[in-house]
């Protein structure tokens, strides 16, 4: 399997990842133990693929399955049209690469497939890129990987970014403040070891240890508590730059919002006035 091959497979299924991640997910599943793949959030199945062709390279025969809710208002799939469309698009790009046959797609939420009777019982690797709801995607599987499984994580930098919803409304993100959260109290808890982080995106091994709803509802709470204090950290740096004052970095706020959706974020436009 040559890199570029497999860069171009997940450029086609309209990949969102950076080639480094894909890349790092096709090597990974070369040497993943016995245990089938979950991937939560499969959107047009680039990841799904690199995976895919990963496994097909060493002819191991895990099986992936990946889910997706394809529609609502945190799905991003939404704007390609139904679920029905989504996964017709999905299955032509599994069938481009040549790995749908090591593939079950479910449409439906993540909760919706722990909860369908066809989750598999261990997984030789979780990969978890939907909502941002970390918290309850971890809950809902972790239990399912074993000392030594893969568990990857989208989207887990400190980073706050100021973005626009699909009506243009101005909103600040904290989806990876709040999983960079998240994973620091997992490992802190013994869940999660070896962290790596190849661009934004996690590469973790899970330590098999025992999860007892409670205590683990407690620690969450406690990472979203601490999004009350998210003012700082490098997302704001962008602000702070060019304004150390708060009238100014008001003021970037409000040229932020007159312009047009696609010139985002902030940099572009301090870069874009010369401030
Ligand atoms: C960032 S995209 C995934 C990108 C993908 N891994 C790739 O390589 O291109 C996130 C996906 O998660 C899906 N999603 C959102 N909430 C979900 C949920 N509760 N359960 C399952 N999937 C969900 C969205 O529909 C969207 O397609």
């Amino acid at each position: 399997m040559n890199q570029i091959s497999l860069i171009e497979y997940c450029r086609a299924a309209n990949g969102m990842l950076p080639d480094n991640v894909y890349e790092a997910l096709f090597d990974a599943a070369m040497n993943l133990g016995n245990g089938a793949v979950l991937e939560i959030g499969t959107a047009h199945g680039a990841a799904t693929t690199a995976i895919g062709l990963g496994l097909l390279e060493k002819s191991s025969n895990n099986h992936i399955f990946t889910v997706d809710i394809f529609g609502g208002r945190y799905s991003s799939r939404s704007a390609f049209g139904s679920p029905a469309d989504n996964i017709k698009i999905v299955k032509s790009n599994l069938a481009r690469a040549g790995i749908e046959k090591l593939v079950t797609v479910f449409a439906g939420s993540s909760f919706a497939f722990a909860n369908s009777g066809g989750c598999p019982d261990s997984l030789s690797m979780l990969m978890l890129d939907a909502d941002g709801r970390i918290d309850r995607d971890f809950f809902l599987f972790y239990e399912l990987t074993k000392p030594g499984s893969l568990i990857v994580i989208d989207d887990a930098d400190d980073c706050i970014f100021l973005s626009r919803n699909s009506s243009d409304e101005p909103y600040v993100d904290l989806k990876h403040r709040i999983t960079h959260l998240l994973v620091d109290r997992f490992q802190g808890a013994g869940f999660i070891s070896d962290l790596r982080m190849i661009s934004n995106t996690l590469f973790c091994r899970s330590t098999g240890k025992a999860l007892a709803r409670e205590p683990f509802m407690d620690m969450v709470i406690e990472a979203y508590r601490e999004l009350v204090f998210s003012a700082g950290g490098p997302g704001w740096n962008d602000l702070a730059i060019i304004a150390p004052r708060a009238s100014q970095a008001r003021k970037a706020l409000d040229l932020y919002d007159s312009v047009s959706k696609k010139i985002n974020p902030v940099r572009k436009i301090i870069r874009r006035l010369g401030l």
